[in-house]
């Protein structure tokens, strides 16, 4: 633990939470620097990732950091999911149970933890922490970012701005679908090379370029820590920065855009 988390809404001290495959993890954010107030917490995710099952642990960390950190006891939480979220609406299941499709996730969870919540798609709240705090900061115009891990998720950003739910990672691409032949288990299933990895993210990136010409791709998910290894590989024409943030730019981006939430 580095700090005290401030007064909330004050510029300090929001819950962050990321809903992963494997793991579900939470941490106090603040709010004017980005960093995480304390080690972030990490509970297994649920058998089957049911609903209910991971309201409960949305809850659990809740309790667990309104002890540890009083001022955030009643504040909003952002909550991360690895799907399409409108309106508060869970409305896809790419890598989790069928049933979050069509529940009002945000309903759930705000019932379960007994504070407002704000739920958004895990690679949007990557890209909103990234455009404020780090690889995107102070792009003018289209930051494109793609988290490559059990999916590939996607976050388009105009000049700071999210356009949420582009879901770039079920794109076709010559017949095929994107995610399972060049995500982060993509490359471990096939056990493919950085090499044979970079030249399949190279093709997707090329056509991205057609399609949005950004300024910039930001490079996230459990892979960002490993540039030195796949930077070399990725050799299209737009720059490329690693997401700076790494696995903390879902917890950052939902405890962001839980504090800016107007209604
Ligand atoms: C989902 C996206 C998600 C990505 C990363 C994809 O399968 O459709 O919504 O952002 O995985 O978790």
């Amino acid at each position: 633990m580095t700090k005290k988390a401030g007064r909330n809404g004050s510029g300090g001290g929001v819950l962050g939470i990321d809903i992963g495959g494997s793991g579900i993890k939470g941490a106090p954010v603040d709010l004017k620097s980005g960093k995480l107030l304390s080690e972030r917490v990490r509970i297994p995710t649920p058998v089957g990732a049911k609903p209910e099952d991971v309201a409960a642990v949305v809850a659990q960390l809740a309790a667990q950091f309104s002890a540890q950190f009083p001022d955030t006891a009643s504040g909003p939480i952002g909550v991360t999911f690895p799907g399409i979220v409108r309106g508060g609406l869970t409305l896809s299941a790419a890598n989790v149970d069928h049933s979050w499709i069509g529940l009002d996730a945000d309903a759930l969870f705000t019932r379960a933890a007994g504070r407002p919540v704000t739920l958004l798609n895990d690679a949007d709240a990557a890209g909103v922490a990234e455009s404020r705090y780090g690889a995107g900061a102070g792009v003018p115009g289209v930051a494109l970012l793609l988290a490559f891990g059990t999916g590939i998720g996607s976050a388009l950003m105009n000049g700071g701005v999210l356009v949420p739910n582009t879901e770039l990672g079920h794109l076709e691409l010559a017949g095929r679908e994107v995610e399972p032949w060049a995500s982060g288990a993509a490359k471990d299933r096939e056990d493919l090379s950085w090499k044979a990895w970079g030249r399949r993210v190279t093709e997707y990136l090329e056509y991205l370029e057609r399609l949005f010409s950004p300024e910039l791709f930001i490079i996230g998910g459990g892979l960002s820590k490993k540039a030195d290894k796949w930077m070399e590989y990725l050799t299209v024409k737009t720059p490329i920065k690693p997401a700076a943030l790494q696995n903390e730019a879902g917890i950052v981006g939902a405890a962001l855009t839980a504090s800016e939430r107007k209604s």
